[in-house]
């Protein structure tokens, strides 16, 4: 068996080549994303692997089928920017790493808001200047709190757990209730309520398609006042304009966001030698009321070492068996 693995950084070679060494299978490791023109390194292996933020262009699969190749394993969760119909004309699988660390992004969303309710961005920056008084940032404890979970699957449910050992009240929504989490009597019975009863929203819900979002002008103004929007799961879950306009006249607190609706060819990029035209960014980013941080929930040596090597042993057993517990229906 011969694999070809795309998008590899530096931080995940080692983990796979050890995978390699280990399993005794031969695994090319590629720093180029996966595209059109990059897919024909891929003649002559039996799997890709790959990772990108960038879309998966419809092409490379016509080319896939052609080379016989029939099994495309990511190394993250998320396939929103993967086109299912092409992998359905072209009879290609696909599989994901559906829980790499879900403590990972639960840990860090809590880091974040309290970050954000010890006012530490703004703390920090009067500190670099030797101004080391306490006001204005008086801080909020999150043991007074009602924190709102948007989604109680894995991620949601790990947060959950950190939340409660704070002593913070939590109420959660999700379509598909997770016994436990109902037995608590957890549930309330749609997001307007999530929204409208808690004093920090965290969203762990996937991305609903560009265009869909639940944090916007709207729904903004059901939130209570003063209240706090956490978001280290999709950037499209936010109208990111509103929700700044909404922190800046006061109505909402702050928030914490690890994705943003524009991140892609800017996060995990270094522009600091360019012109930054993102304006709604760059205000977010000069907020003390924002806590902004480039997708990096997921970037621990335990998720990313997880990453490499989940979807390398899914790919295998797709090879060897024809399927795998990470496999993706292909309905959307
Ligand atoms: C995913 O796994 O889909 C993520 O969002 C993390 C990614 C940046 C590797």
């Amino acid at each position: 068996m011969r694999l070809i693995d795309f998008g590899v950084r530096h931080d995940e070679k080692k983990y796979i080549e050890e995978w390699s060494k280990e399993n005794n299978i031969e695994v090319k490791i590629v720093t180029d994303l996966l595209t059109p023109e990059t897919v024909q390194l891929a003649k002559g292996y039996d799997g890709i692997v790959a990772y990108q933020q960038l879309p998966y262009d419809e092409k490379i699969f016509d080319k896939m089928n052609e080379y016989g190749i029939h099994v495309l394993s990511l190394r993250n969760v998320g396939v929103d920017n993967v086109p299912f119909e092409a992998l359905k004309k072209n009879q290609i699988r696909l599989t994901n790493v559906p829980s790499y660390s879900p403590e990972a992004i639960a840990e860090y969303s809590v880091a974040g808001l309290m970050a954000l309710l010890r006012n530490l961005k703004h703390m920090f920056r009067k500190i670099d200047n030797h101004d080391f008084r306490w006001a204005p940032d008086i801080g909020r404890e999150l043991n007074q709190l009602t924190v709102g979970v948007a989604g109680t699957g894995r991620i949601g449910r790990a947060a959950i757990k950190i939340y409660q050992g704070f002593g913070a009240k939590v109420i959660a929504y999700d379509k598909f209730h997770n016994q436990e989490l109902e037995k608590q009597g957890m549930y309330v019975n749609d997001l307007d309520t999530l929204l409208k009863e808690s004093d920090v929203v965290t969203l762990h819900i996937p991305s609903l398609g560009k265009g869909h979002t639940v944090i916007n002008r709207e729904s903004i103004a059901e939130m209570k006042d003063n209240s706090i929007v956490v978001n280290s799961a999709r950037g499209d879950l936010i109208n990111t304009k509103d929700l700044y306009d909404a922190v800046a006249s006061g109505k909402l607190y702050g928030a914490v966001l690890d994705v943003y609706e524009n991140e892609v060819g800017v996060f995990n990029s270094d522009l600091s030698d360019q012109e930054f035209s993102d304006e709604v960014l760059e205000k977010v980013i000069k907020s003390p009321r924002f806590i902004l941080t480039p997708h990096i929930a997921f970037y621990t040596t335990k998720a990313v070492k997880n990453m490499a090597t989940i979807s390398l042993n899914s790919m295998v057993s797709e090879l060897e068996t024809g399927t795998s517990e990470n496999e993706i229906k292909l309905e959307k």
